[in-house]
């Protein structure tokens, strides 16, 4: 851990936030003091397929021969193709895609169109969420990050827990209140990721469409960090009773070997752009390597052996995860997919903690978060629950 010239994000600079890292293996990195560290939470939720994935490797090496770069503006076979593969692996129907390079500004990006089409500013989202670190994005977020800065807060309506308002009762209220035609949209991860594996139950879900075909108010799911199989299917929402108007993707995207966010916008919503200007726009947007590590993961997700190797990993992950659940230091167990989260009954043990016994995990007061590479090693992946264990005996 050292001190840097630049900064370490989300921490203070005098904090041992930041980690000297030497080298990185398939699915585990190595500290420059020699010890290798498991990838308890695939870097941030982005390597999902590890740090030497062939797939992507190949794809960006033959781009770089090729397109290294590129104009958002031109026409490329090689970008039509690759996003043509997108919109069939979303399923969602006919719609197009709007590239960017980061999952925030996804979300930027849906909030604009939102706003534009629904010639209203309002946005309604919970509090328990994050949904990116530039401005917009943080005023829908409530964390602990949105706190910081100023944000458009009278811009932001915020809604109760889906799970204390399993039928929608009390959004409906405040749609009322608040006026449909004030409202541009409801912003929601599908899963929340970082802010404790908390799922909407399948009636609130079936209360927010019945609410957005009444008022025409747009449904923008995020799924930068629980899309891509992180949640067992290719999507969090494809097994949930719900139909997006526009979803943002990101982080596993391009398994991070780039920096990389897309955007679905209904065919509805996009045709609307045919006539009118599109003020969505930005220099490295839809970047070539960018569309060439999305193209790589698409090609994973092609072959059979990386489905069938990412389904037992998720057997393996639940019976593990709800295995831990029954230390006596776990309150409770939230396990969708490959995402889980335990609430302890006191702190969890330091973030350094858990790196000097070789894990990179999750951790947030007494929460401890867990999203392993979809494609890790079944041994492992056993091993970093092994890890857990171990730190946690030492606080018991
Ligand atoms: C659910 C969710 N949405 C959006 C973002 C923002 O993505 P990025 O950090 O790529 O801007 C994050 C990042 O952690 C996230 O977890």
């Amino acid at each position: 851990m050292s001190s840097r010239n630049h900064f370490v994000s989300w921490s203070k600079q005098n904090e041992q936030a930041s980690l000297d890292v030497s080298a990185v293996g398939d699915f585990s990195f190595q500290l420059r003091s020699g010890e290798w560290v498991d990838d308890g939470l695939s870097c941030s939720y982005n390597c999902a397929f590890g740090y030497s994935e062939r797939r992507i490797t190949t794809r960006i090496a033959e781009v770089l021969k090729d397109f290294p770069c590129a104009s958002p503006k031109w026409n490329l076979p090689f970008r039509e193709k690759q996003t043509e593969r997108l919109l069939d692996f979303i399923a969602l129907g006919e719609g197009r895609i709007f590239y960017t390079v980061s999952g925030a500004e996804a979300v930027e990006n849906v909030l604009k169109i939102a706003r534009l089409r629904r010639d209203a500013v309002k946005v309604l989202s919970r509090s328990a969420s994050y949904h990116g670190a530039s401005l917009g994005a943080l005023s829908v977020g409530g964390d602990w990050r949105t706190e910081a800065v100023q944000t458009f807060e009278d811009w932001t309506v915020r809604i109760p827990e889906p799970s204390e308002d399993s039928q929608g009762v009390e959004l409906r209220k405040i749609v009322e209140r608040v006026g449909a035609k004030n409202i541009a949209a409801i912003c929601m991860e599908a899963v929340t990721g970082s802010n404790g594996v908390f799922q909407a139950p399948d009636s609130w879900w079936q209360a927010v469409n019945q609410l957005c075909s009444e008022t025409g108010i747009y449904l923008i799911l995020d799924e930068v960090t629980s899309g891509f199989y992180r949640c067992g299917h290719n999507f969090a929402f494809s097994s949930l009773p719900v139909k997006p108007d526009m979803v943002c993707f990101s982080k596993a995207i391009s398994g991070g070997y780039s920096p990389f966010g897309a955007v679905y916008v209904s065919e509805e919503i996009a045709k609307t752009f045919t006539e009118e200007v599109l003020p969505c726009g930005g220099t490295n947007y839809g970047s070539t390597i960018g569309i060439a590590a999305m193209a790589g993961v698409l090609d994973l997700f092609e072959d059979q052996s990386s489905l069938d190797l990412i389904a037992e990993n998720t057997r393996i992950f639940e019976k593990l995860s709800k295995d831990l659940g029954n230390n006596s230091l776990v309150d409770q167990t939230r396990v969708v997919g490959m995402l889980a989260a335990f609430d302890l009954n006191q702190t969890a043990p330091s973030w350094q903690e858990f790196i000097k016994s070789g894990l990179h995990i999750g951790r947030s007061e007494n929460r401890l978060i867990l999203a392993p590479p979809l494609t890790i090693d079944p041994d492992i992946l056993q091993r970093i629950f092994e890890k857990v264990n171990l730190v946690l005996e030492e606080i018991a």
